[in-house]
């Protein structure tokens, strides 16, 4: 079979390295540090099935396009995939489902709403969560603890001055607090199939938790608070009911469904809909995935998805080393050291995202610069956490470039909670 994924991040040469054990694989428009890439656009691409990445291509119908040519494709139509690109759409689809989530209320840039906003706020209680209804990078949430400073994101997302259009409506939310953890599922438009394993994202950008939020900063899976049982009881709760709420609408949805729950003290919560793999989450849970990979994406694309899907008992965490600058100017073009030495640490997958070549041409010698703000991702896997953690960091001091930046606590808590279980 030949696969043609689209995208060029992390993600994308997770999928490309998982879905290359038993099928060709190409990759647009891909990175310079991932060898099977093309500068070929997808339609373009005679391919058995397409795989598309990220959410913007999804949003934009990339996967309709391809479908309407008689394409098989793993990844939602834009109807399906406004239930990313559109939160509050989101919101309206998982309440009339019964997804636990949390109490919500949706705004526009309306004078009249716009005032409903500010006085709606004042009715809720800490942490203030103001989210723009439309895609934002990953960055249209604010969650903070002071009043003063969520009124201003209201006043800056509605006026269209922090995310334009994105921003012109907004979602404002019930403050939740707890650990998060996020789910997989496949679906096929009727089943939804899950992905036996819990993954736990960290999305600030500094140590404890701290400073502003990222695409993603580095991930662990499994999580030992969340068991197989757990995951099983939250995708009852969340997945089953959502795929029938989205049937029920006409919407035939064949792709992953990403669910982010939070944790809470009065039980789990639904945060999000997304309507891809994460990013790094893929890169902690493709490679564990025992089946043929390409053979399950072909038919939950075609409709026929009959296959459980089985995941490796070991644990994978991933490191995430980002340019100097992230995330607010990522600054490009310093050279990468220690690639190859990382790749030689015994379990470690090194993927690169926010690569380039030098001066945009390929060199001599393959040197790689860095060209965004997550930049490689450093994978390890082993028996445990513990050992997957070790070997992740062990391989993250073999690569070097100037300002480069990276936490150093991705998966110590959940080190500690394996400990603590012993
Ligand atoms: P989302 O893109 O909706 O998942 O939001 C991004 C992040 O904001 C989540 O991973 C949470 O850390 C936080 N967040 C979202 N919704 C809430 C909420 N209702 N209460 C507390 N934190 C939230
Ligand atoms: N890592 C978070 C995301 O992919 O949305």
């Amino acid at each position: 079979m030949k696969v043609c994924v689209v995208g060029q991040g992390g993600r994308e040469h997770a999928f490309a390295t998982t879905l290359g054990r038993t099928a060709e694989v190409v990759v647009t428009p891909g990175n310079p540090g991932i060898p099977a890439s093309t500068g070929t656009p997808p339609t373009e691409i005679d391919a058995d099935l397409y795989v598309i990445g990220p959410e913007g291509p999804l949003a934009d119908g990339l996967a309709d396009r391809l479908r309407a040519d008689g394409r098989l494709v793993f990844g939602p139509g834009a109807d399906g995939a406004a239930l990313e690109g559109s939160k509050a759409w989101m919101k309206e689809v998982v309440s009339a489902a019964g997804v636990p989530t949390a109490a919500y209320a949706t705004f526009n840039d309306e004078p009249e709403q716009h005032r409903a906003a500010h006085a709606y706020l004042e009715t809720l209680y800490p942490p203030y969560v103001i989210k723009t209804s439309g895609l934002a990078a990953g960055k249209g949430v604010l969650v903070t603890e002071e009043l003063a400073e969520a009124h201003a994101d209201v006043d800056a997302k509605l006026d269209g001055t922090a995310f334009g259009d994105a921003g012109r409506r907004i979602v404002i939310e019930e403050g939740l607090r707890g650990p998060e953890v996020s789910l997989f599922a496949l679906c096929d438009g009727r089943r939804a199939v899950l992905l036996p394993t819990a993954v736990r994202d960290h999305k600030r950008i500094g140590d404890g938790d701290t400073g502003p939020n990222t695409g993603g900063m580095g991930c662990v899976s499994p999580l030992a608070d969340v068991d197989r049982a757990a995951c099983k009881e939250l995708a009852a709760m969340a997945f089953e009911p959502t795929l029938a709420e989205l049937t029920q609408r006409g919407v035939d949805y064949r792709g992953v469904l990403y669910a982010g729950f939070m944790l809470t003290p009065a039980g789990p919560r639904l945060l999000e809909f997304n309507v891809r793999f994460g990013d790094p989450e893929a890169q902690v849970t493709l490679p564990r995935i025992e089946n043929d990979l390409a053979g399950l994406l072909a038919s939950a694309a075609a409709g026929e998805l009959t296959d459980e899907v089985v995941v490796s008992d070991d644990a994978m965490v991933c490191v995430v080393c980002a340019a100097a600058g992230y995330p607010v100017a990522p600054r490009t073009g310093d050279v990468i050291e220690g690639l190859q030495r990382a790749r030689e640490v015994p379990g470690v997958t090194v993927l690169c995202a926010g690569v380039a070549e030098v001066d945009g041409r390929a060199s001599p010698g393959g040197t790689l610069v860095t060209g965004g703000g997550r930049v490689v991702n450093v994978c390890g896997r082993g028996a445990d956490v513990a050992t997957a953690r070790d070997r992740a960091y062990e391989a993250v001091r073999c690569i070097s470039w100037p300002g480069m930046t990276y936490r150093t606590d991705i998966a110590a808590a959940e080190t500690l909670l394996v400990a603590g279980d012993r």
